[in-house]
């Protein structure tokens, strides 16, 4: 592989540009990381400068290699029931949730899902604990700005080792197995599948189309690359869609230092709309 050299003035423009298009803030110190991790992608398109990567990224009107950008300089780390106090306290939330309701329908947003284990535990979830699940009207939005873990996350196939460790009643119930000759692995099932609407969606400068409100959202480990302006006006935006008392859910590194007045911390990462 041909090494190619990153400039300062070209890290500069990758800066500013991933900082207006997706709201991370790069420090100086990324450059060695990007210049590492986009190397291989310049040698795959046959490209010998980084000034040539970077008008071939603007210049996409796809997206496309926007997601590519982002998914090779953050994580997409993911796992079904991440942040198990989290599950805990909505476990104790779900009975006052489910009392409120006039008629039988939860809506959910589960920003940032990556390849989906997300927004199909929160699936995996609800059946687990309300016994007339099929009778209820569900849907989550799970959206994320990478094409890469979206595709993944429509297929809904997993790995055995990251199945495997969880409830057998809950494997059972939300996973269709596989054997090939690779050895096992699982599908989601389809009743749960189809409750599910995956769209790409950029959260920094999409517009907030939303016509209704969430019972919940969930945005965890997403905002960790944003600055602090780009958090402030994002959580600003997910509490216009929270009605009184629905939850914000955010990773457990994750806190906030601003909108006291409109959103409470219950603990574990969690803020309730005030
Ligand atoms: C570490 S994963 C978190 C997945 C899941 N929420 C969890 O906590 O397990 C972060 C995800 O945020 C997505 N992401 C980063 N910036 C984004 C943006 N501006 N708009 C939408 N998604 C973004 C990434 O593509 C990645 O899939």
């Amino acid at each position: 592989m041909f090494e190619i050299e990153l400039k300062p003035e070209e890290f500069s423009l990758f800066r500013k540009y991933i900082y207006e298009t997706v709201g991370i803030s790069l420090s100086d110190q990324k450059s060695t990381l990007i210049k590492g991790r986009l190397n291989k992608r310049l040698n795959q398109l046959g490209m010998k400068s980084f000034r040539n990567y970077y008008d071939f990224l603007v210049q996409d009107t796809s997206g496309e290699e926007l997601s590519f950008f982002v998914s090779a300089i953050s994580t997409n780390v993911t796992s079904f029931f991440r942040e198990s106090a989290q599950w805990t306290w909505l476990e104790s939330y779900l009975p006052s949730l489910i009392a409120s309701k006039r008629e039988k329908k939860i809506r959910i947003w589960s920003a940032g899902c990556s390849s989906g284990e997300e927004p199909y535990t929160i699936l995996m979830f609800l059946q687990h604990h309300l016994s007339d699940f099929d009778s209820w009207d569900i849907k989550i939005l799970a959206t994320d700005i990478s094409h890469k873990v979206l595709s993944h996350a429509i297929k809904g196939h997993y790995e055995a080792k990251n199945v495997e460790p969880l409830p057998k009643e809950i494997v059972h119930r939300a996973f269709d197995k596989i054997r090939s000759e690779n050895g096992i692995s699982y599908q989601i099932a389809p009743h749960l599948r189809e409750k599910v609407l995956f769209r790409k969606y950029n959260l920094v400068t999409d517009p907030f189309f939303f016509k209704n409100r969430f019972d919940m959202i969930f945005c965890r480990n997403v905002m960790i690359y944003f600055d602090d302006v780009t958090r402030h006006d994002l959580i600003g935006r997910f509490t216009t869609l929270l009605p009184k008392g629905a939850p914000l859910f955010l990773g457990s590194s994750e806190s906030l230092t601003t909108h006291r007045e409109t959103l409470k911390l219950l603990g574990s990462s969690i803020y309730q709309r005030v």
